[in-house]
């Protein structure tokens, strides 16, 4: 199963992935994350993406879609696919249309992680990631079972996004509405939009999830 979580920063995408990934042994294929890794080890494409991510802005069609074919190459052809953060624009679209195509894959849904944008500045502002295993946390919904000790890994060190103010997030917030959201309506074509309350509890959005992919 090939699937889309779509919705604006903060929505909820990596959530949902990573529990999707630990209840289905489904792959995520964040691209934020891939970028976040090339900007973390310097390499030509993170040194490229650095300055667009921390203005909030798109990175390069063409790379964010090369990233996606490479990681689809590495994964086991019967490994179902969680696309996360991608595609993000129509031409993203048509190229994720194409890397599927030649890889003998398709899309079965494309989840719609509908939320109310004022409460997501709070969610973004106040979350933060263990820095050795990047389990992620929140000031409010989601602290460390113990505080300043990750549940995971008992790492004491915690980091923030450096896209994470407030300002950056409503640029991204704006490119989500202006280029993104546009591309609903070619998978409505299709029928495979189905939407889900990102507003609702984590477990409650995690069981809206489920029932989609079970066909419930
Ligand atoms: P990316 O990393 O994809 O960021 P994003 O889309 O802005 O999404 P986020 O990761 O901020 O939010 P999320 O929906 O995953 O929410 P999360 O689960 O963390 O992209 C970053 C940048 O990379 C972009 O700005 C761009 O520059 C570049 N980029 C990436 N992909 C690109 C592409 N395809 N093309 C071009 N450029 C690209 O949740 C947020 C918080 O809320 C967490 O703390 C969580 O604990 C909490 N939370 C989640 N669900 C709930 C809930 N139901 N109730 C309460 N709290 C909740």
């Amino acid at each position: 199963m090939n699937i889309i979580l779509l919705g604006p920063p903060g929505a909820g995408k990596g959530t949902q992935a990573e529990k999707l990934v630990a209840e289905r042994g489904m792959v995520q294929l964040s691209t934020g994350d891939m970028l976040r890794a090339a900007v973390k080890a310097e390499t030509p494409i993170g040194l490229q993406a650095k300055a667009v991510m921390e203005a909030g802005q798109l990175v390069s069609d063409e790379i964010v879609s090369g990233l996606i074919g490479e990681k689809l190459d590495s994964m086991a052809k019967d490994a179902g696919a969680i696309f996360d953060g991608y595609p993000r624009t129509e031409a993203q679209a048509l190229s994720l249309d194409e890397i599927l195509k030649s890889r003998g894959r398709s899309l079965d849904h494309v989840i719609e992680l509908e939320v109310n944008e004022d409460a997501l500045v709070e969610r973004i502002t106040g979350r933060f990631t263990c820095a050795k295993c990047g389990a992620g946390y929140h000031d409010t919904f989601k602290q460390p079972k113990v505080e300043g000790v990750c549940d995971v890994c008992q790492s004491t060190e915690f980091k923030r996004r450096p896209d994470d103010n407030e300002e950056t997030v409503r640029t991204r917030m704006a490119e989500y509405r202006a280029k993104t959201a546009p591309i609903l309506p070619i998978y409505e074509a299709r029928g495979l939009v189905k939407r889900v309350d990102g507003m609702a509890a984590m477990d409650a959005v995690t069981a809206q999830i489920a029932a989609i992919l079970d066909g419930k």
